[in-house]
């Protein structure tokens, strides 16, 4: 199981119930690396999608302690180990952590990989985190793509690794 998160400097991911970036390179290689698998994610993160609606063409479970205020195509999950046990477990292949700070907080710890597209800014306004994993043990960043440029932002992919699960 990984998690995939795109983050400012200070690891900001979020404002206001929505994403702090619209990066199209970003996006897609969201979609291409979860299209088909399965994705966990918290219900304020479905709400944020557009018309609340689960992603295409991937298994959507939804962590919530409302259910019944779910739509059509996702599978709910009263709590995060509950989600991971109802993908199958973290070795389930193709599972995605994919948000919000609240269920990357509460399954990091359980993930493998951590695809972060770190975008160069520090953005003013900001209520969303992800864990520094600079600071987390256990954790390293393996590998570090280009810097790329979009929208006036510069950014890159980096991918850390969690030592633990991958001694
Ligand atoms: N930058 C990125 O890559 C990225 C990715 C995803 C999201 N985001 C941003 O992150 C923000 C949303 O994150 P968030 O932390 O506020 O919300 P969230 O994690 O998406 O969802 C929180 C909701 O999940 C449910 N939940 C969480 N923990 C639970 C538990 N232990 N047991 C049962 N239910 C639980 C609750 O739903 P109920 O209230 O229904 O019970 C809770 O209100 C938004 O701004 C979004 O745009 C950023």
């Amino acid at each position: 199981m990984n998690a995939i998160v795109v983050a400012d400097q200070r690891w900001a991911i979020g404002h206001d119930g929505g994403l702090l970036f619209s990066l199209p390179t970003d996006l897609r290689r969201f979609r291409s690396l979860t299209m088909n698998g399965t994705v966990i994610m918290g219900h304020l993160t479905l709400n944020s999608f557009p018309e609340g609606k689960p992603l295409p063409q991937r298994r959507n479970i939804v962590i919530t302690r409302h259910p019944d205020t779910l739509p059509e195509g996702v599978e709910a999950a009263p709590s995060p180990e509950k989600a991971l046990a109802l993908a199958g477990g973290p070795e389930t292949p193709d599972l995605w952590i994919i948000g919000g700070g609240s269920i990357y907080a509460a399954l990091l710890s359980r993930c493998s990989r951590v695809y972060l597209t770190r975008v160069e800014t520090c953005v003013e306004e900001s209520d969303t985190y992800f864990p520094n994993l600079d600071k987390l043990p256990n954790w390293e960043a393996e590998s570090a793509g280009e810097l790329m440029q979009e929208n006036d932002l510069k950014f890159r992919f980096i991918e850390y690794v969690n030592t633990k699960l991958n001694g």
